[in-house]
């Protein structure tokens, strides 16, 4: 890549304005190679390169593909109103490298959440026309039925949908566990589907994104990772 000046490589990696990421240099905050640099001309190629800010050490990263196994009680909305935001559980300068979520979970949902910096990634992911199965297992209010897992295969009415909507696939678990596999993300998709058949979701976890398995990641709730470059191609991104 192309050499540039340490406040700007700073800026880019979300450690705040041009002037705050000078100023950051200037007293001394910034090491690279070991070596504090308080010169914010000085240059370095980014690819590649590792520079510590307050000690801790970072990579330069052109973008972020990062993966959160979301405990509930966060937001996913960039201005959360009720509840902190997902963004709250990483570094401060995942916000100003403008992360967002892939989608979005509810406050209460538990689970596989994507998030990036890469507009190209989210748009790519979120499309609908991607149709990137996600897999929901469900807690059910009253025990899952063979009826039940029929009807939302066979798909049910909701209020605001011209068409009734179908899970993908479906299958009991347990008594009052279900799998739901869904190619769309309208709101509140599996509460609304489940009550429209006929019960009531009591608590909803994603646990997968395609073939990204949340129970492969090593994530407890509230953990979070940069995605593997193997992982970035299972969601069909190389
Ligand atoms: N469906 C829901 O109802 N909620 C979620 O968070 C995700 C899918």
């Amino acid at each position: 890549m192309k050499k540039t000046s340490l406040d700007r490589i700073l800026q880019s990696q979300g450690f705040g304005s041009r002037k705050g990421c000078r100023e950051l240099i200037e007293e001394g905050e910034v090491s690279v190679g070991g070596e504090v640099v308080t010169n914010w001309r000085t240059e370095f190629d980014p690819e590649g390169l590792t520079f510590t800010v307050f000690d801790e050490e970072w990579e330069f990263r052109e973008h972020v593909y990062l993966v959160l196994n979301k405990p509930a009680g966060y937001e996913c909305s960039r201005k959360p109103s009720s509840h902190p935001g997902v963004l709250s559980l990483f570094p401060e300068n995942f916000e100003w490298r403008d992360v967002q979520t892939v989608g979005r979970l509810d406050h209460d949902t538990t689970g596989l959440l994507l998030l990036s910096d890469d507009g190209a990634f989210i748009h790519a992911q979120s499309s609908p026309k991607r149709h990137q199965p996600k897999t929901y297992v469900a807690t059910t209010a009253e025990p899952v039925s063979d009826k039940l897992v029929a009807a939302l295969l066979a798909g049910v009415k909701l209020h605001d949908e011209p068409a009734p909507l179908a899970a993908l696939a479906c299958r009991k678990l347990d008594d009052n566990r279900i799998e739901i596999v869904l190619d769309q993300g309208k709101y509140h998709q599996v509460k609304r589907m489940l009550a429209a058949a006929g019960n009531h979701c009591a608590a909803l976890t994603r646990s997968a994104i395609g073939p990204v398995q949340l129970a492969d990641l090593n994530l407890e709730e509230g953990e979070w990772r940069y995605l593997t470059t193997e992982e970035l191609a299972l969601l069909g991104w190389e």
